[in-house]
């Protein structure tokens, strides 16, 4: 199925880059969000990540001007889903709320449109039960930062039919990304692994590691671009402990969160976006 419209529900962080990379790769897009406020912040995200792009001379000023052009924001989810091929939310990580969500955009959207979900460890096929076309919903799991990362996981879930994951592989790879199909388990393959590989980063800091050891062991012994405990700074420990939390309720004890991840974050140490974690950011 030919893609050349697509809605983006959620103008986050995730939503935002998605949103991104589609315009700049020819589509257009509708980018949604529940404030004004969050469009303009996702905007401006958006106008400066591809300046850079231009600095650099990945893209020119002209390819900035027309991406920008085919980006359109609105509050109004009915108007941005009425008459698009794809849609992709991006919106907090929530079942309840995901369901919710699906179930409006399911009336709303054209009969043949598919539906993909960005979420990093919610079973799709829960999230395409709340649909009345199961068969056209599937997970697209995008990496942060979205305009860098290169690999973006297809999720298949139970009900998704082989044309809508053939429709989501070849979208991806429209996108200049390269697609890896996964099946609907907890974590999919890229949290399941990475996460469970810095859940236990955390287990080696109880038993007395260092985590500046730690995290040069990783680096210089494994070609690791960044430490492990570095890594969940970044991503936020209560990012990690909900995806631990899903995989360990799915999955069994092997999941098990490390103590020392849900204590930082019952004492707000979720990294950098609060000035400290395994490692202190205050000025
Ligand atoms: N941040 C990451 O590193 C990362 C990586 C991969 C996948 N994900 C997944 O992507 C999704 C979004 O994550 P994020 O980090 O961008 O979150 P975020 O908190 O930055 O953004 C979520 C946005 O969704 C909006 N929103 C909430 N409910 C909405 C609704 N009903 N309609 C429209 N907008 C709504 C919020 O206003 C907010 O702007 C989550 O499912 C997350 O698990 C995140």
């Amino acid at each position: 199925m030919e893609i050349k419209k697509v809605a983006v529900i959620g103008a986050g962080t995730m939503g935002a880059g998605i949103a991104q990379v589609c315009a700049s790769s020819g589509y257009e897009v509708y980018l949604n969000d529940l404030s004004v406020e969050m469009l303009e912040k996702a905007q401006a995200n958006i106008e400066n990540s591809l300046a850079r792009f231009v600095d650099k001379k990945k893209i020119s000023a002209d390819d900035m001007k027309a991406a920008l052009g085919r980006l359109h924001k609105t509050t109004d989810l009915i108007e941005a889903v009425k008459d698009v091929d794809l849609v992709i939310e991006a919106v907090f990580e929530d079942l309840a709320v995901k369901k919710e969500l699906f179930k409006k955009i399911d009336q709303h959207v054209p009969e043949n449109a598919v539906l993909a979900s960005n979420t990093s460890s919610l079973p799709i096929t829960a999230i395409a039960a709340a649909t009345r076309r199961p068969e056209r919903v599937i997970g697209l799991h995008f990496m942060n930062p979205v305009p860098l990362m290169k690999g973006v996981e297809v999720i298949r879930a139970r009900l998704s039919s082989d044309e809508a994951v053939a429709t989501g592989i070849e979208f991806v790879k429209s996108l200049g990304k390269i697609p890896a199909e996964a099946v609907d388990y907890p974590g999919f393959i890229v949290s399941r692994i990475l996460d469970v590989m810095l859940n236990e980063a955390v287990y080696c800091v109880m038993d007395g590691n260092k985590p500046e050891e730690i995290d040069k062991a990783m680096k210089v012994c494994t070609n690791f671009p960044m430490g492990p405990l570095e890594l969940i700074d970044m991503a936020g420990a209560d990012v990690l402990l909900h995806v631990m939390e899903c995989l360990n309720r799915e999955l069994g004890d092997k999941y098990r969160p490390a103590p020392l991840l849900a204590q930082m974050v019952r004492a707000g140490q979720l990294g950098r976006k609060t000035g400290q974690g395994f490692y202190s950011y205050k000025k």
